[in-house]
């Protein structure tokens, strides 16, 4: 079976994004496994830290808890992020995971000429998220995310869905997300019938 890596970047209870990605979690085929990432705790990326990972990853000693985010990452065969828009970017926990889950020789290698080559088997990332007024550029959330994806993780299918204006006063939140929803629906509809 199909593993999907949902990486959960939403707080609020009653989340729009998170909303979204159940949706889009719901056209998918596979067992998700989600990370929340209001529960985890990520370790302080110090000096002692990346020391210590990076004499773990050179002697391969890549079984520890250290390396859950990125052999997860690794190991997805679809990746699913729901992150809300949040001053122009996404919440820090979501560059908090990217921290961990970026590790040479797991996630990533570089070639003989210096170029990253990405080392995760997924050949799509989805990245869903809703900002409350409207995205100035993509640059600092969905861009980095796909930059990242393509660059370092090899990743060949990097989609963003999206809903905004939410937070406008008087804006009708649900026809904004049902316009996002018939969108995803056009997406995978035109995936099955290629
Ligand atoms: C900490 C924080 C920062 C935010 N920054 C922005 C922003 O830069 N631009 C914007 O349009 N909305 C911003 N918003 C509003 C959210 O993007 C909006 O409410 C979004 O739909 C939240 O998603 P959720 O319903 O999944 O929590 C921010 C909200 C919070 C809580």
């Amino acid at each position: 079976m199909k593993k999907i890596l949902f990486i959960n970047a939403c707080v609020r209870s009653n989340s729009r994004t998170k909303q979204l990605a159940a949706y889009v979690l719901g056209k998918l085929d596979g067992e998700v496994h989600e990370f929340r990432l209001e529960d985890m705790k990520f370790p302080e990326v110090n000096e002692e830290f990346l020391a210590e990972r990076e004499r773990k990853s050179s002697s391969g000693e890549l079984d520890g808890e250290m390396f859950v985010c990125a052999r997860a990452l690794a190991e997805a065969d679809e990746v699913v992020i729901a992150a809300p828009y949040w001053d122009l970017s996404f919440p820090a926990s979501l560059k908090a995971f990217f921290e961990q889950a970026n590790v040479l020789g797991v996630t990533f290698e570089y070639s003989a000429d210096g170029r990253p080559v990405g080392l995760c088997r997924a050949d799509r990332l989805i990245y869903v998220t809703t900002a409350g007024g409207s995205f100035f550029s993509d640059e600092y959330g969905f861009g980095y995310v796909r930059t990242l994806a393509a660059a370092f993780y090899g990743i060949g299918e990097i989609v963003q869905f999206k809903a905004e204006g939410l937070d406008i006063y008087g804006a009708d939140v649900e026809s904004i997300l049902a316009g996002t929803k018939q969108i995803i629906d056009e997406y995978f509809r035109e995936k099955r019938s290629v």
